[in-house]
């Protein structure tokens, strides 16, 4: 019989690593990529190659080293991405081109390469690995959540496109979760911050109420969660890790007044903390 491959992105750090160890564990043959392939996982059944999603010839590079080692891919874990945050207004253009390139484009970048082989295959699967903003959109968090929003409809789309031919395309949607995320979220927040703005206190008041908030999940229960949409017989369309990420889409996406409402009144209450700050100064 021949051994189960998948191929999964970002697989240097977080979720991404976390699955290769999973999946290579389960006796899987994992293909990990990554910029910083020495963080990779070399144990046995892993093969650390690096990868760069935002440049074509990356991706190509990549995919030829895995075709030298198998004939066939029978999934594809998109797991890279990372938020920009800052305000619509002041986001430079390059730094958002980046997080498109990055979160979204590279999702196609490297799905375009790996579907000619599943079709031939008549099988495969493609996860993507998007997040609960994607839906449940936040001040400050519009372009992630936009890169994100993107990777859904197109996995969605994609999806009804390639299953005539045996293959799936599906959304895992994480909610906050113990990875570096975090960390590269808040350096984010202050390239992203000019002490002269307007947005200077909704900046700080979303990084504080980030701060504060315990994410439970942690990268291998996310793990889990893509091993369950690789394996399933019949994947969902999204998977999610705890019925609290499960609400926030749910009630964003079916009842987005209050959603709206919700997100305008913490929106207002950092801007009037900062209009009062400037008032009394
Ligand atoms: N953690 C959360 O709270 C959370 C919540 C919702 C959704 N998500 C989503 O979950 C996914 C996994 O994130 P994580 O939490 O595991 O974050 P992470 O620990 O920061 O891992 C991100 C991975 O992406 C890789 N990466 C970034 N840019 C890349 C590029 N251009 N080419 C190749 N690899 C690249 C990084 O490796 P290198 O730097 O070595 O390239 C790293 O392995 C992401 O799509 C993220 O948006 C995370």
């Amino acid at each position: 019989m021949k051994q189960n491959v998948v191929v999964i992105t970002g697989a240097s750090s977080g979720m991404g690593k976390a699955a290769a160890e999973l999946f290579a564990t389960k006796g899987w043959l994992v293909f990990g990529g990554a910029r910083h392939s020495e963080n990779i996982p070399t144990i046995n059944n892993i093969q650390a190659l690096h990868l760069d999603v935002t440049s074509e010839e990356s991706v190509e590079n990549f995919m030829n080293l895995i075709w030298e080692r198998t004939d066939h891919v029978d999934v594809l874990i998109n797991a890279v991405g990372y938020g920009e945050y800052g305000p619509i207004e002041e986001v430079p253009l390059s730094a958002i081109k980046t997080e498109f390139s990055t979160n979204f484009f590279g999702a196609i970048r490297m799905t375009q390469a790996i579907l000619p082989s599943m079709r031939t295959n008549k099988s495969g699967r493609i996860i993507n690995v998007s997040s609960g903003i994607g839906t449940s959109y936040m001040p400050t968090g519009g372009y992630y959540a936009a890169s994100k929003a993107a990777l859904q409809i197109w996995s969605d789309t994609l999806n009804i496109e390639v299953q005539p031919f045996g293959i799936q395309s599906t959304i895992v949607s994480p909610g906050a979760t113990k990875t570096d995320f975090i960390s590269k979220m808040f350096a984010s927040f202050e390239r992203n911050t000019h002490p002269t703005s307007v947005y200077t206190s909704l900046m700080a008041g979303v990084a504080n109420m980030s701060k504060n908030y315990k994410a439970s999940a942690t990268a291998e229960d996310l793990a889990s969660v893509f091993y369950r949409a690789a394996t399933a017989l019949r994947p969902k369309m999204r998977y999610y890790k705890s019925v609290s990420d499960r609400m926030n889409v749910y009630i964003a996406r079916n009842h987005p007044l209050i959603w709206k409402c919700l997100m305008s009144r913490v929106t207002k209450r950092m801007m009037r903390v900062s209009t009062d700050n400037n008032e009394e100064s």
